[in-house]
């Protein structure tokens, strides 16, 4: 108990409202390098688990820094109080029933067990988005790279700022070589080994590649 307040339990709770939905809340939690593929695939996720009537919600980075996060900058510091906020936002989101799905930088380990701990058992899946330094520099697509290699952007994650790699993620991408529609069904098939997709799924067509 702390400062006098009383945590209450509520008929209504997490295994009700999952109950509902016909689902098992998670919160799917998207790390590595800006520009390494989470917010395009967690978004790919989300659409394809949405057109197959399960219930999400996608929290991602930059979006999130316009509003909930609009006061935090990029020091070591206010990373940690991002990915704390956002930890706890997706607690209550998979508290509500739904799969959740972050798309965050979160460069540090101690911020990312934290977001772990605070979720019941089996309820986090830790996916690595695994690309090179090389790979993103290439695809810069806000040209963030050249401006931190420049000296016009300080503390750039992977330039001036560390990336922690995580030692043992529930789903390791290669990023470098994976395609949109190959990580969705990485995904699909691991979320179902899992009974989080209870009620099955379908796979989505991949390229074929020449
Ligand atoms: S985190 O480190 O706190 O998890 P977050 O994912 O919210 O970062 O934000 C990262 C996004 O902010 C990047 O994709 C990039 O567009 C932008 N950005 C702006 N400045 C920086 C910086 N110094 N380091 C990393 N990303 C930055």
């Amino acid at each position: 108990m702390r400062n006098n307040l009383v945590w209450h339990h509520h008929p209504v709770d997490q295994s009700v409202r999952a109950e509902q939905k016909d689902q098992r809340p998670a919160v799917i939690w998207f790390t590595g390098l800006s520009a390494s593929g989470k917010s395009t695939l967690a978004g790919a996720l989300e659409e394809t688990l949405t057109a197959q009537g399960y219930h999400t919600y996608l929290l991602d980075g930059d979006n999130v820094r316009h509003g909930l996060c609009k006061d935090l900058g990029f020091s070591d510091a206010d990373r940690t109080e991002n990915i704390r906020r956002i930890g706890e936002v997706a607690r209550l989101m998979a508290d509500a029933g739904l799969i959740v799905m972050t798309a965050f930088i979160s460069p540090f380990r101690a911020d990312r067990r934290i977001a772990r701990e605070i979720l019941p058992a089996g309820q986090f899946v830790e996916v690595f988005m695994d690309a090179s330094l090389e790979v993103c520099k290439e695809r810069d697509p806000k040209g963030l790279y050249i401006k931190a290699e420049r000296g016009e952007i300080k503390q750039f994650t992977g330039i001036d700022s560390p990336y922690e790699i995580p030692p043992e993620p529930e789903v390791h991408i290669d990023a470098d070589r994976f395609s949109v529609p190959q990580g969705v069904n990485l995904l699909l098939d691991y979320l179902h080994e899992q009974k989080i997709l209870r009620r099955g799924y379908q796979r989505v067509a991949e390229e074929i590649v020449a």
